[in-house]
């Protein structure tokens, strides 16, 4: 928790020291002194990525009861309790900083804190399922991969935790596509309108290009954040289209080329406005989405008020115990 600090020579000498130890690469700890900036973004970012976790169980949630096998159903199942995990897990990360949970609550219920814009897209059919898993999760695991090496311990260690699971998440979604792809010429089409769907929502994930990130620089400079937007984009992309060329499926971007110089792709340009009309709350799905997510809270209230009780009439008969 920040301490309070008497005068700038003290703030000076606290921030250099500070950033020598985050340059040494030495994890910074919940009980550290940190500057309130680096504090306050850490929040922003971990809370937002656990509200991208709870609400990213929703679309993939719409298949569960549609699910083709009881295999698929099992594997689909085990994959979103995954995701409920990791965004419980980032919670307890983020409440390490100072924010209660239900203050995380209330700003994601309210429409304050955002959350992955790629979760305002719709799941049409079960070819979205494998999408999700190989695009959305793919994507997420390249950035998040990144993360193991942020500066702040809570949130490095956590996602060491979270990748391992991605994995199975981004393998499980790719032989979705396979099956498909292989499949009837039916089912080829659409694994192919599934990729045609996610494939520019997916790119966005990465944010705006570096020249249009609020937060890049100094995150950098605090090494939260180690790969720039734009190179984290450049490695999911390189890696990916080699993955759709094997399924024979084409990959929505007539400019994308590989540059033999650069060693990897040129592609298109994302659709700018679109992130932005899905980040301001005009996505196809925002408004049910939330609105999920405030039914499921109200609706686990008595859970809530039943634990406290437990919980509080324990603390008694403990009290009573020791007297
Ligand atoms: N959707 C919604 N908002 C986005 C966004 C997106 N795809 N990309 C960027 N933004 C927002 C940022 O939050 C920031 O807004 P804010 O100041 O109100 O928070 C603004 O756009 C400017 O972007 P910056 O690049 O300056 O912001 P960051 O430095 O925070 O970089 C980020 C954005 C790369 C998403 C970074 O926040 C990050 O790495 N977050 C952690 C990972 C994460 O949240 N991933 C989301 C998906 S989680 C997931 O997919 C789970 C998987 O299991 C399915």
């Amino acid at each position: 928790m920040v301490s309070p600090v008497t005068d700038d020579r003290e703030e000076i000498a606290l921030n250099e020291a500070f950033q020598a130890k985050v340059d040494a690469e030495l994890k910074i700890e919940p009980k550290d002194w940190m500057p309130e900036g680096y504090r306050r973004t850490l929040i922003r970012q971990m809370s937002q990525h656990a509200h991208s976790e709870v609400v990213g169980m929703l679309p993939e949630g719409n298949w569960l009861t549609r699910a083709p096998s009881l295999k698929r159903k099992g594997v689909l199942m085990a994959k979103i309790q995954d995701e409920g995990g990791h965004g419980l897990y980032l919670y307890s990360a983020a409440e390490t900083l100072g924010i209660s949970r239900d203050e995380m609550y209330e700003q994601l219920h309210t429409g304050k804190a955002k959350y992955s814009s790629i979760f305002n897209y719709p799941t049409l059919n079960w070819a979205d399922v494998g999408a999700i898993g190989w695009l959305v999760d793919g994507a997420a695991i390249t950035n998040q991969i990144a993360l193991c090496r942020c500066s702040y311990g809570p949130y490095a260690r956590a996602m060491v935790k979270v990748c391992k699971e991605e994995s199975f998440h981004q393998r499980q979604g790719y032989e979705i596509m396979m099956v498909m792809a292989e499949g009837t010429k039916e089912q080829k089409a659409m694994a192919q309108d599934a990729l045609n769907r996610w494939w520019w929502p997916a790119l966005m994930m990465f944010g705006p290009h570096d020249s249009e990130s609020t937060h890049s620089t100094q995150n950098m400079k605090w090494k939260i954040k180690r790969t720039s937007n734009d190179e984290l984009r450049q490695r999911f992309i390189d890696a990916t289209v080699p993955q759709a060329e094997y399924l024979d499926l084409t990959i929505p971007d007539d400019k994308l080329k590989w540059n033999e110089e650069k060693q990897s792709y040129d592609w298109g340009e994302i659709d700018w406005d679109e992130f932005a009309n899905v980040v301001a709350g005009n996505g196809l799905c925002n408004r049910e989405r939330l609105q999920t997510r405030r039914d499921a809270h109200d609706g686990g209230k008595w859970v809530r008020d039943a634990a406290l009780a437990y919980a509080e009439k324990r603390k008694k008969r403990a009290a009573k115990q020791a007297a």
